[in-house]
């Protein structure tokens, strides 16, 4: 989308969170009305939750709705009410570890909750669906760099399996017309970051000089994505609808399209990063070293992962062009400034 297209009406969900607040913001900037929901849940501080609320709902375009997406009656009640010309569901139970203790959350937000929002699409005639999917559907494929013509059927937590599972959904509601675009995410970070992502616990366990878990020795490796340039991604790509693949065939069914409207990207930073590098540019930002406590790998979680995003780049022009350590730069000053730290 440019500032040339007609102001729209977006409906933003999870527009309290990391990426929605900072997506939500663009799609004011550039003149769109937007309409932001979110049950501001307290899988973390609630209180960043809040606070990227209050930058938002000084803009005159935007309205914010406090509901659950597994809000049955209450979603199809606001797409009848609101006339919503695109949707971005954003709003998802996040948190790959998490999802191996409580799994019941997961399928009633990623999945239930994220039928609703393709009910409400189905007949409320949106223009395009853009969800987020994420990077942990790769699972077990340790095929790199990963890209989207790969299989996915081998998935290591609950979280990448209900991530998968709306790929799925999408496409049987991508039948009846809707066009809708998958977005697999990878390890996005920035200014008002989640708490729980490891710029934010490494960045506050060395400042406050407690012990940082580093995970395989820190032989990790990720396409570490700056939000600005995932937000440039996802604007990109709602304006401009899945259509239907004319060279798909059901002899040779290429998984990231169909021959109806349904697009699959990874969206992500192709340079990849090691995490013992990451924890040496923090620790500079921060004139500090850190306590280490070298761990096993996690359950649940991949060792690399590192994202082909050729696709995107052809079809939008996607080009992230944050370094890391200017995202990791902005990340601190934001994090010292927002916490009053010195
Ligand atoms: N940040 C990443 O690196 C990353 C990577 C892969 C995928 N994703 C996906 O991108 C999306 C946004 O991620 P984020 O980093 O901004 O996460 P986030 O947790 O900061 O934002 C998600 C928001 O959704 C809201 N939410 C959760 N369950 C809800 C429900 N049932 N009803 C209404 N609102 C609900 C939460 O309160 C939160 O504000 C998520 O779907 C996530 O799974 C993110």
């Amino acid at each position: 989308m440019n500032t040339t297209d007609t102001a729209r009406r977006v409906l933003v969900t999870g527009a309290a969170g990391f990426i929605g607040f900072h997506l939500s913001r663009r799609l004011l900037e550039m003149g769109h009305s937007v309409v932001g929901l979110d049950n501001v849940n307290d899988y973390y501080n609630t209180q960043l939750k809040k606070d990227r609320l209050s930058i938002l709902k000084r803009e005159s375009g935007f309205k914010f709705v406090r509901m659950h997406l597994e809000d049955e009656e209450g979603i199809t009640n606001l797409f009848r009410a609101e006339n919503f010309s695109h949707v971005i569901n954003l709003a998802g139970q996040t948190g790959v570890r998490d999802s191996l203790e409580n799994p019941l959350v997961y399928v009633k937000t990623n999945v239930v909750g994220f039928l609703n929002i393709l009910e409400g699409c189905r007949h409320n005639g949106i223009e395009h669906l853009v969800y987020a999917s994420s990077s942990s559907v790769y699972g077990l494929n340790a095929t790199t760099p990963h890209g989207v013509r790969q299989n996915v059927d081998h998935p290591i937590s609950l979280y990448a399996a209900t991530k998968k599972s709306d790929e799925l959904m999408a496409h049987v509601y991508s039948l009846y017309g809707i066009p809708t675009t998958g977005l697999r995410f990878f390890s996005v970070y920035g200014p008002w970051g989640r708490p729980d992502f490891v710029a934010y616990l490494w960045t506050k366990a060395i400042l406050e000089n407690r012990p940082i878990k580093v995970y395989n020795h820190g032989k990790i490796r990720r396409s570490f994505t700056y939000v600005s340039d995932i937000v440039e991604g996802i604007v990109r790509v709602l304006s401009n609808p899945a259509k239907p693949n004319p060279e798909w065939t059901g002899q040779r069914p290429e998984p990231g399209s169909s021959s109806s409207p349904y697009r699959i990207y990874n969206i992500g930073n192709p340079n990849v990063i090691e995490l013992e590098y990451f924890l040496s540019l923090l620790e500079n930002l921060l004139g500090k070293k850190a306590i280490r406590k070298d761990l096993p790998m996690q359950p649940g979680d991949v060792q690399d992962n590192a994202a082909d995003v050729s696709d995107l780049m052809r079809d939008v022009g996607y080009n992230p062009t944050t370094p890391i350590e200017t995202g990791l730069a902005n990340f601190v000053a934001w994090y010292r400034d927002y916490h009053n730290v010195k």
